[in-house]
């Protein structure tokens, strides 16, 4: 089979599109995530897998805390998730050269957990978690957490990647 092939397959693999929130000391991050799902029911645990060079990565790491915010189908949805596409580090997408960093949370309304992780004013529902493991899976990392906190503002559809059309899977 070729990589090709492969990787058309992988791209039939639907998933929701979340919002991860994190924080180190002062400074509040936000990224785009589709791998994220539940991985257990008693304790609660949910997973993200997140790329090893993420900042979120980092923030985890350090503050072991982390918010998952849902994003709801519509056109608003997929407008809020778009400020999130980007990396944390201007070098990860303009080179090794290129300084500076995405502020996404910038012009973004969102209040913190009680643990400090930006919720978005724009999700539907959110969760918190306490990192209760980070796994180091191949070019990412599985950052497992427990759901100690959460809200849900409205009843709406998740936003998933069947309805943005976006794929992560190359
Ligand atoms: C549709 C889509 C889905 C994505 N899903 C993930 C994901 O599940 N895990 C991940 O680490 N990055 C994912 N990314 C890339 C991140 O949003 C981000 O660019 C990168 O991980 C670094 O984020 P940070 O440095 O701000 O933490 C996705 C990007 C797009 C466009």
């Amino acid at each position: 089979m070729s990589e090709a092939e492969l990787a058309r397959i992988m791209d039939r693999m639907p998933y929701g599109l979340y919002i991860i929130g994190s924080k180190m000391s002062g400074d509040v991050n936000g990224m785009m995530a589709d791998w994220v799902m539940q991985v257990s029911f008693l304790p609660r645990l949910v997973a993200v897998s997140l790329e090893n060079d993420a900042h979120s990565l980092e923030n985890i790491r350090c503050n072991r805390h982390f918010t998952v915010n849902f994003l709801s189908e519509s056109e608003d949805g997929m407008a809020l998730a778009r400020h999130f596409a980007q990396p944390y580090f201007a070098a990860k997408v303009h080179g090794e050269k290129a300084t500076g960093v995405h502020h996404k949370l910038a012009g973004v309304d969102y209040t913190l957990s009680p643990h400090g992780c930006p919720v978005l004013e724009g999700a539907f529902a959110w969760l918190e978690c306490d990192m209760e493991d980070l796994v180091p899976l191949g070019d990412h990392t599985l950052a497992v957490g427990k759901v100690v906190d959460g809200g849900m503002r409205r009843e709406e559809a998740t936003l998933t990647s069947i309805f943005t059309g976006w794929n992560y899977s190359a």
